[in-house]
């Protein structure tokens, strides 16, 4: 049989990942696919830039919509990334009738309501394996592989430049801003870092995770979004003290009355496997009610990691192009007409434990005052840390910091205790307040 033909919209580190391991791989992988898969155009605004990659037997525009108009070409790759010019050109592939590949998280987190329920009225599939935690197969897992499970949770860690920035944190007891600036140096973090530090690049990935999981739309307009920028040397010390070390965590979970959707630092006992997760890697664990707890673990992004993510989508779209599209896997693992109205929590009915950093006058009766605005507000304490005054703000310091871990409550129920903390006059700075996930 001829080869099924792909053309590749932007041909940047991915797409020549994209390249390169197809052709390497590809006697293994026209065995596995049951036809040979070719990339025969490719488009890009740098046509040099293209050219240097795929050489010259590959046809190399620099019109993506000419990609899409050629009628011998089944697959189309998306790989330019962004809301904008990419997500005209997956609808127009779609109405084409090509499969679209894309590792577009924050086109299908925004979007994906409108381009799925175009896909399944055209009949073509849309995979996103590579928009999720890069190589690490979670897509396939949570749709496929987990299947016969109620998913109770998912928490991962998504996002490798705030994971790699928080490990040197630890390590060297750095400061965010350091940390960042020698990252960005490195290549580590962008030169515009803001998705990812923000966090925004994590809930894009945790709303994909999170419709697949609990069968809801892609509703990234209702995740809870907190980034790493205002964490501290000290909170990541003083965790550490207490048994914990901190991540940036991407959390879905499903509650008594509705799922939770959130990304922020966490918290995380420092015994549980994807506490000791350093450096750029992923991981993502999954509860599900039959399997109990898994973990996946990964490279998150690169060129050939993020590749096999995309060549994986090829050979299952090689493989099930010509079926029955109601016989395929349904793009978010729930049937489209089988999709539950279950809402997006807001952070406030959120239920989880905390750790508060208070910074304090060191004097009589202060510890008793916070800890009864915490009693009456029937949040239970679970550890107590305080530092010497000394050892907090230097010599004859008169400050200090308390450090109180909390039992599980109702964000909404914190928030109003720890405006009332904030209010005492011995409360000296703003309050740390950083969330906590046993993971258990
Ligand atoms: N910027 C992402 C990260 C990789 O740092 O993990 C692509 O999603």
């Amino acid at each position: 049989m001829n080869p099924i033909k792909v053309g590749l919209l932007g041909i940047g580190t991915v797409g020549s990942g994209t390249f390169h391991v197809l052709q390497r791989n590809q006697e293994e992988i026209r065995r596995r696919a049951g036809r040979g898969i070719e990339i025969t155009m490719v488009a890009d605004l740098d046509v040099e830039r293209a050219r240097a990659v795929v050489g010259d037997q590959v046809q190399v525009v620099n019109d993506a919509r000419a990609v899409i108009a050629n009628p011998e070409i089944d697959i189309v790759i998306e790989l330019i990334g962004g809301y904008g010019i990419a997500k005209a050109l997956v609808l127009e592939a779609i109405a084409a009738g090509k499969h679209v590949v894309t590792a577009n998280k924050a086109l299908l987190a925004v979007h994906g309501t409108e381009i799925f329920a175009a896909a399944s009225a055209k009949g073509v599939m849309v995979a996103f394996e590579a928009a999720v935690a890069g190589g690490i197969p979670i897509i396939k897992a949570l749709r496929e592989g987990l299947t016969a499970n109620a998913i109770q949770w998912i928490a991962g860690i998504i996002n490798g430049t705030t994971n790699f920035i928080l490990s040197e944190m630890r390590d060297k007891g750095l400061d965010f801003e350091v940390v960042l600036k020698e990252a960005q140096r490195l290549g580590y973090a962008e030169a515009d870092p803001t998705f990812d530090i923000e966090g925004v690049d994590a809930a894009h990935k945790a709303t994909l995770m999170s419709a697949i999981a609990f069968g809801i739309p892609v509703q990234f307009d209702k995740a809870y979004v907190e980034g790493i920028t205002r964490l501290s040397a000290a909170d990541i010390r003083y965790a550490e003290q207490l048994g914990y070390r901190i991540k940036l965590l991407g959390i879905t979970k499903r509650a008594a009355n509705g799922i939770e959707l959130r990304v922020h630092p966490s918290l995380v006992p420092a015994k549980r496997l994807i506490a000791n997760v350093e450096g750029a890697m992923n991981a993502v664990m999954v509860q599900g009610d039959a399997v109990g707890t898994t973990l996946y673990y990964g490279k998150g992004a690169g060129s050939e990691p993020t590749a096999s993510a995309v060549i994986a989508d090829l050979v299952d779209i090689t493989r099930l192009h010509t079926a029955d599209a109601a016989q395929r896997v349904p793009h978010l693992a729930f049937q489209p007409d089988a999709m539950s109205d279950v809402p997006v929590l807001p952070m406030s009915e959120v239920i989880t434990s905390y750790y508060l950093r208070l910074r304090v006058s060191d004097e009589a009766g202060v510890l008793a005052r916070v800890t009864g605005i915490l009693a009456t507000a029937g949040i239970s304490i679970d550890a107590v840390l305080q530092r010497e005054a000394d050892e907090v703000g230097g010599e004859g310091s008169t400050q200090t910091d308390l450090i109180i871990l909390t039992h599980d409550t109702r964000e909404g129920i914190m928030n109003a205790a720890m405006a009332e903390m904030q209010g005492l006059p011995t409360v000296l700075a703003p309050i740390t307040r950083i969330r906590k996930e046993e993971l258990a």
